[in-house]
């Protein structure tokens, strides 16, 4: 898929997810074929304030893959102000994506986020503001719900807002604001948007195995897909979601040792780049999705909720072993 100067590579993309994307994280799902990579979400305002931990949040030393930052925010100007500084501080990414999804109030409450999709034209002011301040090369992503609630069903609309105005390609969650994480995802209300417009547009929502992505792009018609959580823990869904879209025969599980190795390099990572203090708290989460279906899941995450120190990653991945020999 051609997005302006840049060429997407098939697959699944990986999506944004605050507290849980972070550097380690995308490389890994880069690694097992996601076809590009989010950052996790940073404010546009807070940017222009040159607050630190919002550019250490998007700066990547080392990404692999495609790689875009993604920004909150509902005022076009500091929008255009925020990327203007990105560029200055050399903040290399690939594409630009912008949030009108996050459902979490202390977004909402002040405007951007998934609020954003009860007002078509602000959504469209941002696209035109951040178009302008990336210039004509760098592709431009929108990242959206289906609405705000079932009476402001209005993802067509903001899609259309969107194309208009320089935007390069839509991912859609399946669910309005009100839905929250609530299953099931609409996938109706995802075709109407990729119906309403010319561009690319990606399906999101609930996908954890290649029948679920099959699924999403055939009641979609959409182009592709994003996944998010389904990965965490296991980054070999790309691996078998980009065969099943491909067409080609879906790869075999992986081994514990794989899956054992992953968890430690992703670990190992995450400590080398925030140091051990920081990345142990985050680390706990994600182990926890690694013990997705092993003997012994429930001490196993007990185990990880007790993570406080790399060392202890070899701990609880010898008791992984021993509970599942
Ligand atoms: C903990 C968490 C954090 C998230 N943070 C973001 C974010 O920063 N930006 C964003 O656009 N979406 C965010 N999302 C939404 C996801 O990108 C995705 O749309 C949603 O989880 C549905 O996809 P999934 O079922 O594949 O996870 C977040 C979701 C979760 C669960």
């Amino acid at each position: 898929m051609q997005l302006r100067s840049l060429t997407i590579p098939a697959g699944a993309a990986f999506a944004p997810m605050a507290g849980l994307s972070d550097a380690a994280c995308r490389r890994l799902m880069a690694d097992h074929g996601a076809a590009w990579t989010v950052s996790e979400m940073a404010s546009a305002k807070a940017i222009t304030f040159g607050d630190r931990k919002s550019l250490a949040l998007l700066r990547d030393k080392d990404p692999h893959g495609l790689y875009a930052v993604q920004l909150f925010g509902c005022e076009p100007e500091l929008l255009g102000q925020a990327i203007a500084l990105l560029r200055e501080k050399k903040i290399r990414f690939d594409l630009l994506d912008l949030n009108m999804g996050c459902p979490a109030p202390k977004i909402t409450g002040g405007g951007a986020g998934s609020k954003l999709m009860l007002d078509p034209a602000l959504c469209g002011a941002m696209v035109r503001a951040a178009r302008a301040a990336l210039g004509e090369g760098v592709p431009l992503t929108v990242k959206m719900r289906t609405g705000w609630d079932d009476e402001h069903k209005t993802g067509p609309e903001v899609a259309r807002q969107c194309e208009q105005n320089g935007a390069d390609l839509i991912v859609v969650h399946g669910r309005t604001r009100e839905q929250m994480y609530i299953p099931p995802v609409d996938w109706a209300a995802v075709a109407a948007v990729k119906r309403a417009v010319g561009i690319p547009v990606f399906a999101n929502g609930d996908i954890t195995s290649p029948e679920r992505a099959l699924e999403a792009v055939e009641r979609t018609g959409c182009d592709g897909v994003m996944i998010g959580r389904g990965a965490l823990g296991d980054p070999w869904l790309f691996d078998r979601v980009n065969a099943a879209l491909a067409g080609r025969p879906v790869p075999p599980p992986p081994s514990l040792n794989q899956r054992m190795a992953a968890l430690r390099r992703q670990i190992y990572e995450m400590c080398e780049e925030k140091g051990e203090w920081a990345a142990m708290p985050q680390a706990r989460s994600q182990a926890m999705h690694y013990m997705k279906g092993l003997r012994g899941a429930a001490a196993l995450r007990r185990a990880c909720a007790r993570l406080t120190h790399f060392t202890d990653v070899d701990v609880l991945i010898d008791a992984v072993f021993r509970c599942n020999e």
